[in-house]
């Protein structure tokens, strides 16, 4: 393998410079093509992407805001095996931006949240149909072509799960009081999975999508008998006491899948009203993307929180199954989950996700850590404390997490092993709340604009250990106030900031990618920047190169290649978010990506990266 010119021989592309324009930009050598773009038609009638396209169109094609993906080989069950010319690409969908969805809303009065609104204050329901369908989980069929190029496959493998889809509830939350709503009686279903972020998936070969910022969407108006708050597992995610984020709630029609995001108490008891909507949310869902039919389950036993995505260790037979999740929201934890069965390959499933143990870290000022159990019956997890059982405990997972103590972090979100060293890194995105007295030696820095990678070992390289030893493997930022492993600074082949995507190769190549926030990207300080990016770094050496940089208004996440490492898919989330409302009133649109057509806005799509000679991606 080809060597460069100097540093880790992991990293064999020429950094590219920062850019601030409207085009993918990869290393000299490489290409970047678009693919699956919001609205490409993948099933039923296969309706063609247009403005015009109606609710149920929607749930025949490509969902928007792509994020967290990965490729499933057609055939072969191991990652790093299969075919790296067919496959299932599979891609969550994490929100929807309305004025660029409907036809309709170009002479509709936007509510103040963006969406369009009737003149009494009403949602048009096939907009609401819309939105909800361009949520959740896109399955989409993929091969490659005699020229190179990728195509979709129009196969019935070709799946939309979305915001409505029935799911059930697996773990320890199944059956609970806490799930009981008008829908489900019994507790033992929920309809749909929402803010699709970041991803994982199972040794077992099964795709799990993260519920993130899922709060928002819901809606409790507060009963006399709620004041002065909500219930702690509303309040502590934020659910909303006013108007939605979307408004759903507010459909015109009254149709039930819609109205259920108002979580207001209305009833008797709960198997009447939608008042435990929310708590069917917040959840790891499972999906078999094989099998067309299968009902995704929600794995309550990862706990409920802002879930930006779940990461395994490599499986080991005979020893439990282990996987890392964040909570991306400022001053959230990092948690672990650990399996109660053993890994076993010929029988492991989705049960070993309904039993076992979730615990979250507390990160000591010596370099050491902990992982504590957040158990029913442990650590005061009790009913004098208010802890009355283990579905209590998860529905609460944030409370729980407070009540025994865990290290409050910088918005932690992606999470990444090292299949040569199992190290796990997770990136701290940015806080720009953390005050002088809050810093910690995890959490270094007070107004964390600009983030960090923090990394650990189990003791004794034992996945399930309770101790782990951790340093920072980056603090990000501009050269005057950074830090890579080598105790150097940042330099213009390297400098980013808002580190959230996070995904090591099968070589130990770790790759980057940033979310600086659109109120932020290409202003002031941010502006030495440019537009949203992603890196490589080799761990051991702590060398970061810069190897590609998106078009304007987005950020760069999700990324996975072909077993065989030569083609590389990206996905490049909300272009032109950052086009004011003014200008977009205007017609101004600040992104034309990635159809530069200024008869139709800009759309997230995912990126096809190969190397011109065919090589492996980064060297
Ligand atoms: Fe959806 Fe925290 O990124
Ligand atoms: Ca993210
Ligand atoms: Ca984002
Ligand atoms: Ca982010």
């Amino acid at each position: 393998s080809a060597k460069a010119a100097s540093g880790s021989a992991l990293l064999g592309f020429k950094a590219i410079p920062v850019s601030e324009e409207d085009l993918i930009v990869v290393p000299e050598g490489y290409t970047a093509r678009p693919l699956v773009a919001w609205g490409t038609p993948i099933s039923g009638n296969y309706p063609e992407y247009k403005l015009e396209n109606t609710g149920a169109d929607q749930g025949m094609q490509v969902g928007s805001h792509h994020d967290g993906m990965h490729f499933f080989p057609i055939e072969g069950e191991d990652p790093y095996e299969g075919s790296s010319t067919e496959g299932l690409l599979v891609i969550n969908h994490e929100y929807v931006e309305p004025r660029y969805m409907h036809a309709a809303a170009v002479g509709q009065k936007l509510d103040a949240d963006g969406y369009p609104v009737n003149a009494d204050g009403k949602r048009d329901p096939d907009q609401v149909l819309k939105e909800l369908n361009a949520h959740g989980v896109s399955i989409v069929h993929i091969a490659r072509q005699e020229n190179g190029t990728w195509e979709v496959v129009r196969d019935r493998l070709n799946r939309r799960v979305t915001g409505l889809t029935p799911m059930e509830i697996h773990g320890p939350l199944r059956g609970s009081d806490f799930v009981k709503t008008k829908y489900s009686p019994d507790g033992t279903m929920v309809r749909g999975t929402l803010n699709n972020c970041a991803h994982g998936v199972t040794p077992w070969n099964t795709y799990l999508t993260c519920e993130e910022n899922w709060a928002g969407y819901f809606s409790n108006l507060k009963t006399e008998d709620q004041k002065p708050s909500l219930p702690r597992e509303q309040s502590r995610y934020g659910v909303s006491t006013g108007t939605s984020r979307y408004g759903w709630e507010l459909a015109s029609n009254g149709a039930d899948e819609f109205i259920r995001f108002n979580a207001t108490p209305t009833a008797a008891d709960a198997t009447q009203d939608y008042r435990n909507e929310p708590n069917g949310f917040g959840w790891v869902v499972e999906i078999d993307p094989f099998d067309p039919n299968s009902t995704p389950k929600k794995r309550t036993a990862l706990g409920r929180f802002a879930h930006e995505g779940v990461v395994f260790q490599p499986p080991v037979e005979g020893q439990p199954v282990v996987a890392y999740s964040g909570d991306d929201a400022r001053f959230e934890y990092i948690y672990k989950y650990v399996s109660a069965q053993p890994y076993v390959k010929a029988t492991a499933g989705g049960h070993l996700l309904d039993n076992g143990t979730l615990y979250v870290a507390k990160f000591n000022e010596d370099g050491t850590g902990e992982w504590l159990p957040l158990v029913f019956g442990q650590n005061g997890l009790t009913p004098e404390n208010g802890f009355n059982s283990q579905a209590d405990v998860l529905v609460n997972t944030r409370t729980a997490a407070d009540f025994v103590g865990a290290t409050k972090m910088d918005r932690p979100e992606w999470g990444a092993v090292d299949p040569k060293t199992r190290m796990v890194y997770f990136t701290l995105t940015n806080n720009s709340r953390r005050e002088e007295a809050q810093i910690d030696a995890a959490n270094p820095r007070a107004k964390n604009n600009w983030g960090h990678i923090i990394r650990w070992k189990e003791a004794n390289n034992q996945p399930n250990a309770k101790q782990f030893e951790w340093d920072i493997f980056v603090l990000a930022g501009p050269p005057e106030d950074s830090r890579k492993l080598s105790g150097e600074a940042l330099n213009e082949d390297n400098i980013f900031n808002s580190p959230d995507g996070l995904w090591f190769d099968a070589d130990s190549r770790l790759w980057i990618q940033t979310d600086i926030s659109e109120s932020l990207m290409n202003k002031d300080e941010f502006a030495q920047f440019g537009n949203n990016q992603m890196l490589a770094a080799d761990p051991e050496t702590g060398e970061i190169r810069r190897f590609l940089t998106g078009p304007i208004g987005q950020e760069i996440t999700g990324v996975i290649t072909t077993p065989d490492q030569r083609t590389m898919f990206i996905n490049v989330q909300h272009p032109g978010a950052t086009t004011t409302d003014e200008e977009f009133a205007a017609g101004n649109q600040k992104s034309r990506w990635p159809d530069f057509d200024n008869n139709i806005y800009p759309r997230s799509a995912t990126v096809v990266i190969t190397k011109n000679d065919g090589g492996i991606i980064g060297t």
